[in-house]
């Protein structure tokens, strides 16, 4: 893993969106995997500004979001699909159809997570998948415990992951209690992987990840067991670990 460590939470989205908008450049046909979360809105908001600027162009990227609450349909406004669109999709030239959020609302959730496999799978995988962390350590909405083996499935979610989802709703009640996610072994199949994180309440999570045990109690571990995985780190969530270190 090499870890890029950064000032603040604002470097990190420069340094994200640079990344991104170059494999974008690149691979113009590129298969991006993206997150939701208050970790990537400042990359997203870098790559509007870009797109503005200087035309980086998404028409041929498809995209693959990790996850969705089940329930939630693609107009309610805590929905994924409606943070994607709302915080990237409607601002750049990327056509919507090629733009894949797992259904919260599906009337069968189970043939929705073969499907999004499936998916995935008849457009070739990832090749760039995004990431946040929790700070239990989930990565998507895989939460401790969950099978390194595991495909797209329904989770019930974390107390602690609906609790820290809670400010984006009126009450901790409202916070769905399921959801939909690409599986461990999903994520791991993608080409490649850049996590980002950020903030003093991450940086537990950034030390188990470097130097816990590669345990399904802690799903971010697996990482370890990928060839090509970036961390891009603020100074807050790298408090513990040394600075500039290359894993
Ligand atoms: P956050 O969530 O970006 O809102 O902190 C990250 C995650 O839970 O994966």
């Amino acid at each position: 893993m090499m870890i890029i460590e950064v000032k603040d939470y604002q470097e990190m989205s420069r340094k994200a969106a640079e990344y991104l908008i170059e494999k974008v450049r690149k691979i113009k046909n590129i298969n991006l995997g993206l997150a939701t979360g208050g970790t990537p809105v400042g990359t997203y908001t870098n790559l509007i500004k870009d797109h503005k600027q200087n035309g980086t162009s998404y028409q041929g990227v498809t995209t693959f979001n990790l996850d969705e609450y089940v329930g939630l349909s693609g107009d309610n406004p805590n929905s994924y699909r409606y943070y994607m669109n709302d915080q990237l999709f409607n601002h750049i030239d990327i056509d919507k159809s090629n733009t894949y959020i797992p259904r919260g609302d599906a009337k069968y959730m189970q043939k929705e997570c073969t499907n999004y496999e499936k998916r995935l799978a008849d457009h070739g995988g990832i090749d760039l998948q995004i990431l946040g962390i929790g700070s239990n350590g989930h990565i998507g909405f895989n939460e401790p415990g969950t099978s390194f083996d595991s495909t797209t499935h329904i989770v019930d979610l974390a107390l602690s992951t609906r609790e820290a989802n809670a400010r984006y709703f009126n009450s901790l009640e409202e916070v769905p209690t399921k959801a939909i996610t690409m599986g461990i072994s999903t994520i791991m199949k993608s080409k490649e992987i850049l996590l980002l994180i950020s903030g003093e309440n991450k940086s537990e999570a950034l030390y188990n990840l470097l130097y816990g045990e590669v345990d399904e109690r802690f799903p971010a571990s697996v990482l370890r067991n990928h060839p090509f995985v970036t961390i891009i780190a603020d100074k807050a969530a790298a408090a513990t670990i040394k600075e500039n270190s290359i894993y």
